[in-house]
């Protein structure tokens, strides 16, 4: 059995139970009814341990009972939902790691002035809690993630806006947990024919239509820049198709993310330090399918579609050399000039196909640059695009979910880095301008007057260490986001 997060509602504080306190530049936000004692107890406590509260923090103040868990929500000038939705997330790893703790109590706290409404706040807040509380611990005999009860509690969390909005983030929670079970898997135990056969099973559970182009579909289909990676590997590349109908009468939006289930460089091999960080490289595909999935689940009206194209990228005597040229589905030619630029190659086939569908918007969810952690660091995924329209209406809508998108421009000059020597492109520039050359290089398969934007998740996609907010592993950024942005785009409504 997995670890699981149960939401209830009560009327007031169980008085024994544990109870969670909000901590703001030092001071305690407290409900009115919280006994004046307790208050100077904790008051001292904080002074005591220098603790202000900095956003995603967290603490178990020794020697209370019943227990307090104090969560730090940042300064009340930079209220942002990323950091309140962080901070919530840093409870839910913290109660999923308390063996004490089952149920704990929240009350709203008295003269809190936040600049949202109770019931997004309360949706950012099981959101992160339930992302906080995951752990992939599959292959892991003792396992350490608990299940927890959290009892909203009071008049202020009682509504139907607050209900609805933590059963939307219960019914997301579900699928982005699934998934994200699915991204942590290693690329022994998942390669691109594994996800197939997965993509098919949620499809099939979610109502969802589900097609795959196998490698000789693929050849049929002169999908030649994404078979020039697949060609490497034992294991054969695909492109999945996973579709979500939505009400008739709206163009789709269309979401296409990188699978790459292993990149190790191909014949320019990456070096061995870190490398299997690389079984993260199929994040983008497992954020589109996660997309689909939560636009059937929460039943939105927009049709949504993903694509997915799915290989492994590696060094086998049938790969693909430095200098080869290769023809994509559009009829472009490539000169592949490093074998590790392999994203944007799958992209560019798997591109064509999503403008097939006569979609009001494209965008691309990859990890497609290490530039992308030097320029952003892994606060923030890259936005760029062709069409102001649709990065605004991404941003907001990462904004509401507490997903933080940062843009970064692609003026026609940069076209120039990627003009082949020998064909109509080369995959890779200078080096200069990393993410921005993967983004030019996208869009050279992307037909004119198609809103077309692309999320480089580099340094968002995963976690290297443990953190107060989040066990190591897969994140699956921008899946919140996508599923917001189909929620309520209005690009062709
Ligand atoms: N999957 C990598 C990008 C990556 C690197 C993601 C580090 C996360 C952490 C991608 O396929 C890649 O190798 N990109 C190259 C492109 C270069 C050869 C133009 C890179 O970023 O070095
Ligand atoms: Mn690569
Ligand atoms: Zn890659």
């Amino acid at each position: 059995m997995k670890a699981a997060v149960v939401f209830r509602w009560a009327r007031r504080p169980v008085r024994a139970a544990a109870r969670l306190l909000l901590v703001q530049e030092g001071r305690l936000l407290a409900p009115p009814d919280w006994p004046a004692a307790e208050r100077r107890a904790l008051e001292n406590w904080l002074k005591a341990a220098h603790f202000v509260g900095a956003a995603g923090t967290v603490a178990w103040p020794s020697g209370l009972a019943p227990a307090v868990l104090l969560v730090g929500i940042g300064k009340k000038n930079e209220f942002e939902a990323a950091r309140w939705r962080r901070a919530w997330a840093a409870a839910g790893r913290a109660l999923a790691k308390e063996r004490a703790t089952t149920a704990i109590s929240f009350a709203w706290p008295e003269r809190a002035d936040f600049p949202l409404a109770p019931a997004a706040l309360a949706e950012l807040a099981a959101d992160g809690l339930l992302a906080g509380a995951y752990a992939f611990e599959d292959f892991k005999a003792r396992k350490t993630a608990r299940s927890f009860a959290v009892e909203f509690a009071g008049p202020e969390l009682a509504g139907a806006a607050v209900r609805a909005a933590v059963r939307r983030a219960e019914i997301a929670g579900a699928v982005l947990r699934e998934l994200r079970d699915l991204a942590n898997r290693p690329a022994n135990e998942l390669g691109p024919q594994e996800l197939a056969a997965q993509a098919r099973k949620l499809a099939r559970g979610a109502g969802l239509s589900c097609r795959v182009w196998d490698a000789a579909a693929l050849a049929r289909e002169k999908c030649g820049a994404l078979l020039a990676v697949a060609r490497g590997s034992r294991r054969p590349g695909c492109l999945i198709r996973v579709a979500h109908a939505g009400r008739r009468g709206q163009k789709p939006l269309v979401v296409v993310g990188k699978a790459v289930t292993f990149d190790s460089g191909g014949i320019s091999l990456k070096p061995g330090k870190n490398m299997e960080w690389m079984k993260y490289d199929k994040s983008g595909g497992l954020v589109a399918l996660a997309t689909v999935l939560l636009a059937a689940r929460l039943k939105l009206p927009r049709p949504v579609v993903a694509y997915v194209p799915a290989v492994e990228n590696m060094p086998g005597g049938n790969a693909t050399r430095p200098g080869d040229v290769v023809t994509a589905r559009n009829g472009k030619t490539i000169e592949i000039l490093n074998t590790d630029a392999e994203g944007r190659l799958i992209l560019a086939d798997a591109l064509s196909f999503a403008a097939e569908e006569k979609p009001a918007a494209i965008v691309d969810v990859a990890t497609l640059t290490g530039a992308v952690i030097v320029a952003l660091g892994h606060e923030a995924t890259a936005v760029l695009g062709t069409d102001d329209r649709l990065t605004t209406e991404l941003m907001l809508a990462g904004e509401a979910v507490g997903e933080r998108l940062w843009p970064l421009p692609l003026w026609p000059e940069y076209d120039e880095m990627l003009q082949g020597q020998f064909a109509d492109l080369k995959n890779m520039g200078d080096g200069s301008a990393g993410t921005i050359a993967g983004g030019a290089f996208l869009k050279q398969f992307v037909p004119a007057g198609v809103p077309w934007a692309h999320l480089d998740v580099a340094g968002t996609a995963w976690l290297e260490t443990e953190q107060a907010h989040g066990a190591p592993g897969a994140t699956l950024a921008c899946a919140r986001l996508l599923a917001e942005w189909a929620a309520r785009s209005r690009l062709d409504a």
